[in-house]
């Protein structure tokens, strides 16, 4: 029953999904941040921090979150860039709590799963593997969306410069060169079917952040 309405909602074994995971911070301050997740043949999600990031000290302290689901490169921009200038937070107003589970979730998904926390593994790798049981799962957007290259452009360009920032930091230029040729290309791409808009503006957020790690675009 609940995985039907998964499979409805998109998920299917062996494909990954990105979503963004909200999470409750020591202090009880709302967190969140993009992540991929799968769903497993049994049914779990199963996301797979880093086990640098706050997501994944949230999960493994607090047991619990809520995976939302969007398209909108404002949420993924906010949620992955946070703290890295003072113009880019995620405002408050942003999160609400959740109804079953102790975490808070976006107000603005298309959907969200709400979410506990069953095994953990690999915690002591570079990454682990976080499966959690679906308590809840409700849908908030009814109709459908037009399509603009543009929005994809965009996130795969914010998936990509998370990379660009870690791998500049760990002297990995070549690597981080070839993330930084797509960016330019998807930075064409939305100049092209989205100009002057919200778009191309959030675009450019993004170079600037990639500018402050050093990278030239
Ligand atoms: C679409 C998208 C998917 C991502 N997927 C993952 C992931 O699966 N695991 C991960 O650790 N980081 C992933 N990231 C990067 C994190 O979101 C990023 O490092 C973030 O700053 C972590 O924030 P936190 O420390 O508050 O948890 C992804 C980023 C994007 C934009």
């Amino acid at each position: 029953m609940m995985e039907k309405r998964l499979l409805r909602l998109g998920f299917a074994p062996g494909l990954i999904v990105e979503t963004v995971v909200s999470t409750y911070n020591p202090n009880r301050q709302p967190a969140a941040a993009p992540m991929g997740v799968t769903l497993d043949e049994g049914g779990k999600l199963v996301i797979r921090p880093f086990t640098d990031t706050q997501t994944f000290r949230n999960l493994r302290s607090r047991r619990h979150c809520v995976v939302n689901l969007t398209a909108d490169p404002r949420i993924f921009f906010h949620t992955a860039f946070k703290g890295e200038k003072p113009s880019i937070s995620i405002p408050p107003e942003w999160f609400e709590k959740a109804e079953k589970v102790n975490a808070p979730r976006l107000r603005d998904s298309d959907a969200y799963l709400e979410a506990s926390v069953v095994d953990i593994q690999g915690e002591n790798r570079e990454r682990a593997s976080v499966f959690c049981r679906v308590e809840k799962v409700r849908t908030l957007t009814s109709g459908p969306k037009a399509y603009c290259r543009a929005t994809f452009a965009l996130i795969e360009s914010i998936i990509h410069a998370t990379r660009v920032a870690f791998l500049l930091k760990t002297g990995k230029k070549t690597k981080a060169g070839r993330l930084l040729a797509l960016i330019a290309h998807y930075r064409q791409l939305v100049g092209r079917t989205a100009p002057k808009t919200d778009k191309e503006k959030l675009m450019e957020e993004l170079v600037e952040v990639l500018r402050g790690h050093g990278a030239s675009l």
